[in-house]
């Protein structure tokens, strides 16, 4: 099967960790497709050493962006313009078949199966099922196709600024030509989908395959407490607060395959980047040698201070004798 492959996309070290999970989790259950990873030149040579241990290939690409920033601002990512990048997959004409997977998606099962779905097959977007979502998807590289899709880039353009919307447009018949072309929602489970809609997930999440982790926080942006194997839980994030077991999944994925890798080639000393932070903080603190507090300043002088923009936010200052001034005003 050396002419099948998944292809993923990291165009910085963030995405790299996230391809890092995905590409370790289709290991472990024993994919027999070749693994690719595309990587632009911000990517680091220290990341890109331990792609090399997971993936078989890794394809420097240079980076596409479609800068369309209006667009961009409809789905609140600004960043997205560089996932024209993606489009390069269809230029890797030594495979005959691949599926694409974003960095951001994490595989519970083989999904080997999809191989025998054809171009462009992919599962319904949960913003609008009329369209397809492009974190997972069949297709064939072509460099025909791929020139196209260049083309039909700077003609054309994306409707959502990204390579979701350029590629509905391109394969525009999708929703009603074939209904092979649908994956099952389970190849493609994002997180967003858990809370829209809970009883379809109480009664088909169990079967997920896919989880795609779509939307601004990504699970390397949430602390992990090793110990109690749990993300820390914050009140704002629905996907959090519903369901944390697939965040947790990635987490024990990223702890138990990827960490040690990282640590390896010098990446990360720790597995979770909040107690990184904590032990740069008592190391920082540990190095500090001991000057005696200042004087405590008259509320006079501490009101210039203040004027002048110096106000001291470690020590009287701090939010929390500030807060405490405006309860004590409010009650
Ligand atoms: N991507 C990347 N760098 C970026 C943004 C995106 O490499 O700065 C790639 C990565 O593979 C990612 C995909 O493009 O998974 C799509 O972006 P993202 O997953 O953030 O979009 P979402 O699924 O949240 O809409
Ligand atoms: C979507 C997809 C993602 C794509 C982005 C921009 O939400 O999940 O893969 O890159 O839109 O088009
Ligand atoms: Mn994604």
């Amino acid at each position: 099967m050396s002419d099948q492959a998944f292809v993923t996309l990291a165009t910085n070290d963030l995405y790299g960790k996230g391809a890092l999970v995905l590409g370790t989790s289709l290991r472990k259950h024993k994919t027999t497709r070749q693994l690719v990873v595309l990587v632009s030149p911000q990517v680091s040579n220290n990341m890109r050493a331990v792609l090399g241990r997971v993936f078989d290939e890794i394809i420097l690409v240079n980076v596409l962006d479609s800068k369309d920033s209006a667009h961009l601002a409809m789905i609140k990512r600004p960043e997205l313009g560089v996932t024209f990048t993606k489009l390069h997959c269809w230029a890797l004409t030594h495979y005959s078949k691949c599926i694409f997977m974003d960095a951001d998606t994490l595989v519970l099962c083989n999904i080997d199966e999809l191989f025998q779905r054809e171009e462009l097959s992919a599962a319904p977007d949960p913003g609008w099922p009329d369209c397809f979502n492009s974190g997972v998807f069949v297709y064939r590289p072509s460099i025909e196709t791929y020139n196209e899709l260049l083309q039909f880039s700077t003609t054309k353009g994306s409707f959502d600024g990204g390579d979701q919307g350029l590629l509905n447009s391109f394969f525009s018949n999708w929703a009603t030509a074939d209904i092979n072309k649908h994956l099952p929602f389970i190849y493609n489970l994002s997180s967003v989908a858990i809370y829209s809609y809970l009883p379809a997930f109480k009664q088909y999440g169990a079967d997920a395959k896919v989880v795609h982790f779509l939307g601004n926080v990504k699970p390397w942006n949430y602390t992990y407490d090793p110990t109690t194997r749990c993300v820390m839980r914050d009140s704002q994030d629905h996907s959090s607060v519903v369901h944390p077991e697939f965040l947790n999944m990635w987490w024990d994925a990223f702890t138990t395959s990827v960490s040690p890798l990282l640590i390896e080639h010098g990446i990360s000393k720790e597995a979770s980047p909040g107690k990184q932070e904590e032990e740069k903080l008592s190391e920082a603190v540990s190095q500090l040698s001991f000057t005696p507090p200042p004087p405590v300043a008259s509320s006079e002088e501490r009101r210039k201070k203040w004027e002048q923009g110096q106000a001291d936010y470690m020590g009287v200052d701090s939010f929390e004798n500030i807060q405490k001034k405006l309860d004590a005003y409010l009650n």
